[in-house]
C-alpha cells in the first residue's frame, strides 16, 4: 500500500531542482497508493553523499520540507539516481524515523524505498543486530539496507545486481522495492515479488526496433540442490548468505537491453514507479517487471535478472506504450478524482463493451477468454473471488450467471475463502475480480486456487497487474485509471465485463436467445442512460442535506439490489464516515425494523423487477412505522405518490443490468455526503486505493 517512484539520469544534464521536482511530482501522483509520509534520497553535493528528506504526511509536506532545507539546486548531475516512496504504515506508525528511504547506517550507504511486507523482517534484524548494526526504525524494510550493506562490507568487490541478488534470496514476502548506493553511483537495482514495478524510458535517440526486448538466457540453470541446502545450514549457524561468488549465485542469465540501435548507451533517463500514472508525463514507453525480475539501470543500459528459473511466463519483456493520457489522470474540471471517475462513467462503460458487444450483430467477443470459454462452460462450478467494491460487483451479477449458464455459482470474500481453506478442485473455474489487480487478500486467493489445479479468469483493471499476470485468461475491463479511493467506475465496468462473460457462456444455448437479446440491447443504451442518471446530481446533493449531522443510516434492497445496497453502503462509509447499513428488504421484519423511526436516514431501493411486490412490503413496513425513505424507483412510477416519499427516478431497463443505474444515485450520494461532512473525498482516513497487505 505504498507508492515507489525513482529517477536515473544518464548523460542527460539535471539539475538538483528538476531531479527533486520529478521524485516529488512522481509521489504525488502516487499518493493514492498511501499518504501518510512520504520521502526521498538524492545524492549530496560531495562525493558519498546522500541527502534524504523525510516528513509525516502527504506529498506537499514533504515538498516544504525540502524548500525549508535550502539544498543547493543549481548543482548539475550528468547521472544520478534518486528513489522516493509515499507510505502507508505497516510496522510502525507513521513517523519521519519509520518514513522510507531507510538507510544501512548514518552515511547513507545503502538507501532502499519497497512496497510490501518482509514477513522475516525479525529474523533478519536479529542476524544483523548480531552483527553490530544498530536498527534506527520500527520497519520491516530497514533490514533490506542493513543486509545490503552486511554483504557488500563482507564482499566488497561485488557488483550490484550480484549483491542484489544474495539480498533478495535473504527476503520472504511480498516487495517492490528500489535499491540505490554510494558504492554504485548514478545506478539502482529494481526488484519486485508480488508488488508492481514499472520502467519507464526516455531517450531522444530514434530506435532501430521499437525500443528493446529484453531477453532472458535460455534454459538457466536451477539452483544446485546442494546450494540450497548449504544456505539453510548456513542459517542455521546464525550466519546470513551463500558467498556472493558468482558461481553460488541462483542465475547467472544476463539479459541484454541496449537502448540504441547500435548497443551504444545513449543519452537516457529512466522512471521507476508502482504505477505507469506517475510515469505517463514524462514517457509512454515502459516496460512491466515480472515477479523475480531484478532490473538493474546502469549506465543507461537496463538489464534483467532473474532470481529463479522461468516458470512458464514469458522470457521477453518488452517495452510496451501505453495508452494513458495524462489528462486521464488529472482532475480536469471536477474537484475531486472520485467524482471526475462518477461523471466519467458514460465513457468507461463504452470503453468496456468497445470491440467486444456488437449491439446490430448481437455478438459478444472477449478476445482474452475465447480460448477457455470452452473449458468454462463445462465445469463444475465458477467461484467469483474478490474485495470490497469488486466482491459487490460479483454479487450483483450472481443472478445473472445462474440464469444464463446453469453453473453452480458461489460469490466469495477474498479473506473469508481463504480463512475458510474453502475445498477447489481442477474442474472448477476461479474468477479474481480486482481493479488494481493488486489486492493481498485476492492474490493470496488466487494463487491457493492455482495451487489446487483450478482454471483461474481475472477480471481486472490495471494492465500489467498481478492478477492480470498470474491468471490464465481474463478480461480488461479498460475503466482507465482510477484514483479516487472509493471505486466507482470500475464498479460499473466490472458489472458490465462480468455480464459479457455470461452473454458468452450462453452462447451455445438456444433456450436462451431471447433474453441474451435483450441483455445485449440493454447493454447498448447504458451509456445514454448514465448521462441522463448523471443529470440529477444536484438533485441528490439537495436530498443529502436532509442527513447532515446524522449517525447512522439504512439502505435496503432486494434480490440482485442488495448488492446495490451493499455497494451504496460501502460507499458512504468509506468516505462520508456515515455509518450505514445495507439490509437484505426481506430480513428487515426479522431485526431490523426496531430501528425504523421517523428520524432514521433511510434509502430504499424500489426499482421495478420480478419480486417488486415483495420488494414493497419493506416499503410498507417502514412508511407505517412512521419512516419516511428516499426511494430509487423507475422513472414516473405511480406507486410512490411524490408528497409522502422523496423519490429519486432512473430509468427502466433489462432486470440483470437495473443495478448498473440504481447504483449511480448512491454514489452520488455518498459524495455529497462526504462534501457536507467536510471530509477529504479522494483520501478517506485510515484507508488506501490498493490494499496489499493481507
Ligand atoms: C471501496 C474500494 C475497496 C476495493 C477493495 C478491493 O470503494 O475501493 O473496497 O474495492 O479494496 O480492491 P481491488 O478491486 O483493487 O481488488
Amino acid at each position: 500500500m505504498c507508492g515507489i517512484f525513482g529517477y536515473i539520469n544518464y548523460l542527460v544534464e539535471k539539475d538538483r531542482k528538476y531531479i527533486l521536482d520529478t521524485l516529488v511530482n512522481g509521489l504525488a501522483r502516487l499518493e493514492y497508493r498511501g499518504y501518510d509520509s512520504a520521502g526521498l534520497a538524492v545524492d549530496g553535493d560531495k562525493k558519498k553523499q546522500v541527502f534524504a528528506y523525510k516528513e509525516v504526511g502527504k506529498v506537499a509536506k514533504l515538498r516544504a520540507l525540502i524548500d525549508q532545507e535550502q539544498p543547493d539546486m543549481t548543482k548539475v548531475f550528468d547521472n544520478h539516481c534518486g528513489i522516493a516512496h509515499t507510505r502507508w504504515a505497516t510496522h510502525g506508525p507513521p513517523s519521519r524515523k519509520n518514513c522510507h528511504p531507510h538507510r544501512s547506517d548514518p552515511n547513507w550507504e545503502f538507501a532502499v524505498v519497497h512496497n510490501g511486507i518482509i514477513t522475516n523482517y525479525k529474523e533478519l534484524k536479529e542476524l544483523l543486530s548480531g552483527k553490530g548494526f544498530k536498527f534506527e526504525t520500527e520497519t520491516d524494510t530497514e533490514a533490506i539496507a542493513k543486509l545490503a550493506k552486511y554483504i557488500y562490507d563482507e564482499h566488497p568487490t561485488i557488483d550490484f545486481t550480484t549483491l542484489t541478488k544474495a539480498v533478495i534470496k535473504e527476503l520472504q514476502g511480498a516487495f517492490g522495492l528500489l535499491l540505490k548506493s554510494v558504492h554504485f553511483p548514478g545506478e539502482v537495482v529494481a526488484a519486485r515479488k508480488g508488488s508492481p514495478l514499472v520502467v519507464g524510458v526516455r531517450t531522444e535517440k530514434k530506435m532501430k526496433v521499437d525500443f528493446v526486448d529484453v531477453e532472458y538466457a535460455e534454459n538457466e540453470a536451477a539452483l544446485p540442490a546442494e546450494q540450497a541446502s548449504h544456505n539453510v545450514a548456513l542459517r542455521s549457524n546464525n550466519n546470513l548468505l551463500a558467498p556472493p561468488d558468482k558461481s553460488n549465485l541462483l542465475h547467472r542469465s544476463q539479459s541484454r537491453a541496449f537502448l540504441s540501435d547500435d548497443g551504444v548507451p545513449q543519452p537516457t533517463e529512466f522512471f521507476l514507479s508502482s504505477d505507469p500514472s506517475a510515469i505517463v508525463e514524462h514517457t509512454k514507453k515502459v516496460l512491466y517487471l515480472e515477479d523475480d525480475d531484478i532490473a538493474h539501470i546502469h549506465e543507461g543500459q537496463l538489464n534483467i535478472h532473474r532470481l529463479s528459473k522461468m516458470d512458464g511466463t514469458s522470457n521477453v519483456r518488452a517495452i510496451q506504450t501505453i495508452e494513458i493520457e495524462l489528462q486521464e489522470i488529472m482532475k480536469g474540471r471536477f474537484d475531486h478524482f472520485m467524482q471526475k471517475e462518477i461523471f466519467e462513467q458514460p465513457e468507461s462503460i463504452v470503453n468496456a463493451m468497445r470491440g467486444r458487444l456488437n449491439v446490430e450483430e448481437k455478438t459478444v467477443t472477449l478476445g482474452g477468454l475465447r480460448q477457455y470459454i470452452s473449458t468454462i462452460r463445462r465445469c463444475r462450478r465458477l467461484i467469483f473471488i474478490a474485495c470490497g467494491t469488486s466482491y459487490h460487483s460479483c454479487m450483483a451479477v450472481r443472478g445473472c450467471f445462474e440464469e444464463l449458464t446453469d453453473i453452480p455459482i458461489s460469490v466469495e470474500l477474498a479473506s473469508d475463502f481463504l480463512d475458510r481453506q474453502a475445498p477447489v478442485f481442477r474442474d472448477d473455474t476461479c474468477v479474481f475480480v480486482s481493479q488494481s489487480g493488486e489486492t493481498a487478500d485476492s492474490l493470496m486467493a488466487l494463487r491457493y486456487c492455482l495451487e489446487r489445479g483450478a482454471l483461474t479468469v481475472g477480471i481486472v483493471n490495471v494492465v500489467g497487474s498481478s492478477i492480470s499476470l498470474m491468471t490464465h485468461c481474463g478480461v480488461h475491463i479498460n475503466a482507465g485509471p482510477e484514483i479516487g479511493v472509493a471505486s466507482t467506475k470500475a464498479y460499473t465496468s466490472q458489472f458490465v465485463c462480468m455480464v459479457m462473460f455470461a452473454l458468452s457462456l450462453s452462447e451455445d444455448r438456444a433456450s436462451k436467445t431471447q433474453r441474451r437479446l435483450e441483455i445485449m440491447e440493454g447493454l447498448g443504451k447504458v451509456s445514454e442512460q448514465f448521462k441522463e442518471i448523471l443529470k440529477m446530481d444536484q438533485d441528490v446533493k439537495k436530498l443529502c442535506e436532509r442527513f447532515k449531522d446524522q449517525k447512522s443510516m439504512l439502505l435496503l434492497g432486494r434480490g440482485a439490489q442488495h448488492a446495490t445496497a451493499l455497494e451504496g453502503a460501502l460507499k458512504i462509509k468509506e468516505i462520508s464516515y456515515l455509518h450505514c447499513e445495507a439490509v437484505m428488504s426481506g430480513e428487515l421484519k426479522h431485526g431490523v425494523l426496531a430501528l425504523v423511526d421517523g428520524q432514521l436516514p433511510i434509502v430504499m431501493i424500489l426499482t421495478r423487477d420480478d419480486i417488486f411486490t415483495k420488494s414493497l412490503n419493506a416499503y410498507q413496513q417502514v412508511i407505517s412505522r412512521g419512516g419516511r425513505p428516499i426511494v430509487i424507483c423507475n422513472t414516473g412510477d405511480k406507486e410512490f405518490p411524490g408528497e409522502k416519499t422523496d423519490k429519486i427516478e432512473v430509468p427502466h431497463t433489462v432486470d440483470i443490468l437495473q443495478g448498473l443505474y440504481n447504483v449511480i444515485p448512491l454514489q452520488l450520494m455518498s459524495y455529497w455526503l462526504a462534501i457536507n461532512a467536510g471530509a477529504d473525498v479522494d483520501n478517506p482516513r485510515n484507508l488506501a486505493k490498493s490494499v496489499t497487505v493481507e
